[in-house]
């Protein structure tokens, strides 16, 4: 059977990643695929860098626009990040070429997901995402699979590793924020822009994402209210533990009487329950459903493995024919957001 063949841009924490998985797994992948997955072409900034795993076999592009063009890449898989740029401009050109995409970029998909899925979906081609919401739990695949009989009614978690990192090691070591970013580094949490994490805005990209799957809305970014944890002081974190609570990033999106309510902000939950326990980069997302009433998943948020293991776990569904509508249902019936927020000019 013919390969499935693969061409990463971006060989940072997550495509190096994804390029040892492939190596380390190539019969198992091919086992559970019926066909070999290979990667045929990357391209990074810069060629030269040590990236600690041997790159040589694999032809090398320093554009992705040309990349994602490619003859021989039946996939072009997005792992650079940012909300345009070279990240837009190669899934655009991903899609005019036809070619399928699998993307951990959940900005990119925040500010323009609608138009993208529109696109995709018009030219006949996949865009799968799973790493770009809570990173190794599969939340995406529930949504757009196991919990499509539901009518959701609420969805709510902590989508930031580096945020849960910082205010547990805050609460568990005393020291201040702005010590923990070297520690949230070294760990691969980061985005390229930090201001993303602490102030919320990924975890609102996050939430926007889940939004449009379980509402069948249009992914409205703008319409998340969004406070980060910039503000959180070790006095807030003591004062919480006292009265028994720990302080988490709460994200919170349910259909309301006012239209589709999304909330990301810091929130004070009971020590001793599930979301109070949860420590380091680790992510959980809650989901309630009509039918099945509540399901919790649990796990790490970011990092190189977690992260690469989602991005496979998209490779696979295509390599194995599987095709869903970008957010679960075509992208011309996904409603306009409304409510309080989204109403505002
Ligand atoms: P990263 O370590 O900063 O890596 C980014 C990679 O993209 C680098 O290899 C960089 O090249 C390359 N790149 C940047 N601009 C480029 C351009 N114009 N042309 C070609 N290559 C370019 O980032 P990351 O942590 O792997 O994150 C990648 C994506 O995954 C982002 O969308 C991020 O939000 C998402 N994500 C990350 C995590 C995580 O835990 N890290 C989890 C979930 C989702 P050089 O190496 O040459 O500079
Ligand atoms: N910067 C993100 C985080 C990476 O800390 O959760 C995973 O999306």
């Amino acid at each position: 059977t013919a390969p499935l063949r693969l061409g990463i841009a971006g060989l940072g924490t997550v495509g190096i990643g994804v390029v040892k998985i492939i190596r380390r797994q190539a019969a198992l992948l091919q086992d559970r695929a019926g066909r070999p997955v290979v990667i045929t072409a990357v391209s990074a900034r810069s060629k030269d860098k040590d990236r600690g795993v041997d790159l040589s076999d694999y032809a090398w592009e320093d554009d992705p626009v040309a990349l994602a063009k490619r003859d021989d890449v039946d996939v072009f898989v997005e792992l650079m990040g940012g909300d345009g740029g070279p990240a837009k401009d190669s899934v655009e050109a991903a899609i005019a070429a036809g070619k399928d995409i699998v993307t951990a970029n959940k900005a990119l998909l925040a500010h323009h997901g609608q138009e993208l899925a529109l696109a995709a979906e018009a030219a006949g081609v996949r865009i799968r995402y799973e790493a770009a919401v809570a990173g190794g739990i599969p939340i995406i695949k529930s949504l757009l699979e196991g919990l499509a009989g539901n009518e959701i009614t609420r969805i709510m978690g902590v989508m930031n590793g580096t945020c849960n990192y910082i205010l547990t090691q805050m609460q568990a070591t005393g020291r201040g924020y702005n010590a923990l970013f070297d520690e949230c580094a070294e760990l691969g949490y980061l985005e390229a822009d930090p201001n993303l994490d602490v102030g919320g805005i990924d975890a609102g990209h996050k939430l926007s994402i889940l939004s449009s799957i379980a509402f069948g809305t249009q992914v409205n970014f703008d319409a998340v209210e969004l406070e980060g944890i910039q503000r959180i002081q070790l006095e807030d974190i003591e004062h919480a533990a006292e009265m028994g609570f720990r302080i988490k990033l709460l994200g919170v999106a349910q259909m309301t009487g006012r239209g589709l309510e999304q909330r990301m902000s810091p929130c004070l939950v009971p020590a001793t329950s599930p979301l109070g326990q949860l420590e380091g980069g680790t992510n959980m997302v809650v989901v309630e459903g009509d039918a099945v009433e509540q399901v919790v998943l649990r796990g790490p948020g970011a990092g190189e493995g977690p992260t690469a293991s989602a991005v496979m776990g998209d490779v696979m569904d295509i390599a194995r024919g599987i095709r869903i509508p970008t957010f679960g249902q075509p992208a011309t019936t996904l409603r306009p957001v409304t409510g309080a927020k989204a109403a505002k000019p």
